[in-house]
């Protein structure tokens, strides 16, 4: 099959049916057959992924949906792709949930959140809509599922139209609960193209009363924000977000937008502020986190998943007809007021073989293991280890991704420069950051063409895709000498029918 390569608009906003069954059923043995496809990270059937939505837990299953375009590896015409799970690990696909099919609609079925409300599931989203002259409206709608997974749209939306003195960049909405009100905070821009995020406050989840911008930076947060969202941990609130346009000297970053965060004593209801923000970070080191979606789950954890993927880029699966995954599932918590991101502990339930590894760094370059690119690594290294671990190498060792550590002068670099397949040389394949002049612990899942690393307990996250080529597959370690010890499992793949 010749996939298409010339995405025009008109062919991005075909609705669904336009498209033949047999074009699908193509582009999907496409992709069957293609190395990269993942073993347990939730990627799209055909066609593309972005943000996670409705992240939720529901009729006792987590519930978790996906921005999906299924046609190609492109930014058609949006819909949510529907999840469950028992174990936050093991996916089962429910579908395709919210179509782009009404008026209000009708050009993408956009980003937003769940929340249960007694025996149902309230899905909030923006319904993107283009006219003949291509003008954006975003309407903010509602929707209810039921515990067969029934859902209903409303028929009119909550929101009609963004607020005098903003524009239709008006999307993402989050809805949460305190006290004895619901409220909603949204990405916006102003009429003079500032990026914003407006909280709203509704008694029913039907009327909702503009409260006014979150008052949380005095910096100027680009020209939109996308993505918002609030968590609670331990009384403190977590606020994540996706600034665009975000001037470099305000928080540098390499990617085309970052996924941001900053922490705060509280959400001040009445005068709506994040009290003492903390200064604006990076939510990960790595190169392709946005849109992450976090929640405050009904067993006490703050858990968050992010879209791996960033906009506007092209990445070598669209060759094969797909594009991007989400992250494992994230447990967020504080340690001394700082952000704490691991994977939750149902993650464990993924190792199958174990390995244990220990030794001494050497110039000497030491295969770990080969492997099969499943798998989790941790790796302890003493204090004063100076080293590269080498992922994905090749059997000659010429090429892989590396991560070099210094623990003496606290730096670590990340890179994936002229390795495996090429792509998007323009954003830069080297990142490197501070870490403490310690002990270095490392956990690293592998899973074919992405890699997530967690350091020092969760205190940064690395997140890459990466594309090697069908020998990339060993682990090699190298250093100064020094002693380090570890385990290294094979995953499983993740439990799932279609
Ligand atoms: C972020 C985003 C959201 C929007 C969605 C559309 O990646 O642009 O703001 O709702 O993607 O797919």
């Amino acid at each position: 099959m010749s996939l298409i390569k010339d995405w025009t608009t008109e062919l991005r906003y075909k609705t669904y049916d336009q498209w033949s069954v047999d074009y699908v059923k193509e582009l999907k043995m496409s992709i069957d057959s293609s190395n990269w496809r993942l073993n347990y990270h939730i990627q799209p059937q055909t066609g593309l992924l972005n943000d996670p939505n409705g992240f939720s837990y529901f009729n006792k299953k987590w519930h978790l949906f996906y921005q999906a375009y299924p046609m190609g590896p492109v930014h058609g015409v949006k819909s949510w792709f529907h999840l469950t799970s028992d174990n936050l690990i093991d996916w089962q696909k429910e579908g395709l949930a919210l179509l782009p099919d009404s008026d209000y609609d009708s050009h993408g079925v956009y980003s937003g959140s769940a929340f249960a409300v007694n025996d149902k599931l309230f899905l909030a989203y923006t319904g993107n809509v283009r006219n003949k002259s291509w003008e954006r409206s975003s309407y903010q709608l509602g929707a209810w599922m039921d515990k067969s997974n029934h859902i209903i749209k409303e028929k009119k939306p909550f929101i009609a139209a963004p607020p005098k003195g903003y524009t239709n960049d008006f999307r993402d909405p989050q809805v949460f609960h305190q006290g004895d009100k619901y409220y909603l905070i949204i990405g916006a821009q102003n009429d003079a193209l500032e990026g914003k995020v407006l909280t709203y406050m509704s008694k029913d989840l039907i009327s909702w009363e503009l409260l006014g911008e979150l008052s949380f930076t005095k910096e100027k947060m680009g020209f939109m924000v996308e993505c918002p969202n609030l968590v609670f941990i331990e009384g403190k609130a977590v606020f994540l977000f996706c600034p665009q346009g975000l001037d470099k000297n305000i928080l540098s970053y390499k990617n085309i937008y970052p996924n941001t965060y900053i922490t705060a004593d509280s959400f001040d209801i009445e005068t709506n502020t994040l009290t003492s923000p903390s200064s604006l970070k990076n939510l990960d080191e790595g190169f392709d986190v946005y849109a992450t979606q976090a929640f405050n789950a009904p067993d006490g954890r703050a858990l968050a998943v992010s879209w791996i993927g960033l906009p506007e880029l092209s990445y070598p699966s669209d060759k094969e007809g797909w594009a991007h995954c989400l992250s494992l599932v994230k447990e967020l918590s504080l340690r001394d007021g700082k952000l704490i991101q691991l994977p939750a502990s149902e993650t464990k339930e993924l190792r199958e073989n174990k390995q244990q590894i220990q030794g001494r760094l050497t110039e000497e370059k030491l295969l770990l293991s080969t492997t099969k690119n499943s798998y989790e690594l941790n790796l302890q290294l003493e204090q004063g280890a100076k080293g590269t671990l080498s992922l994905l190498t090749d059997q000659q060792i010429n090429s892989a991704l590396t991560l070099s550590f210094n623990t003496v002068n606290g730096t670590i670099t990340i890179n994936r420069e002229n390795y495996g397949v090429d792509f998007e040389r323009e954003s830069e394949n080297q990142r490197s950051f501070s870490i403490p002049q310690d002990t270095l612990s490392l956990q690293v899942f592998v899973d074919r063409s992405v890699i997530e690393i967690f350091i020092n307990d969760g205190q940064k996250v690395v997140t890459a895709r990466v594309f090697p080529n069908n020998d990339q597959t060993g682990i090699i370690l190298e250093g100064e000498n020094s002693l380090f010890s570890g385990n290294i499992w094979t995953l499983r793949s993740m439990r799932s029918e279609e």
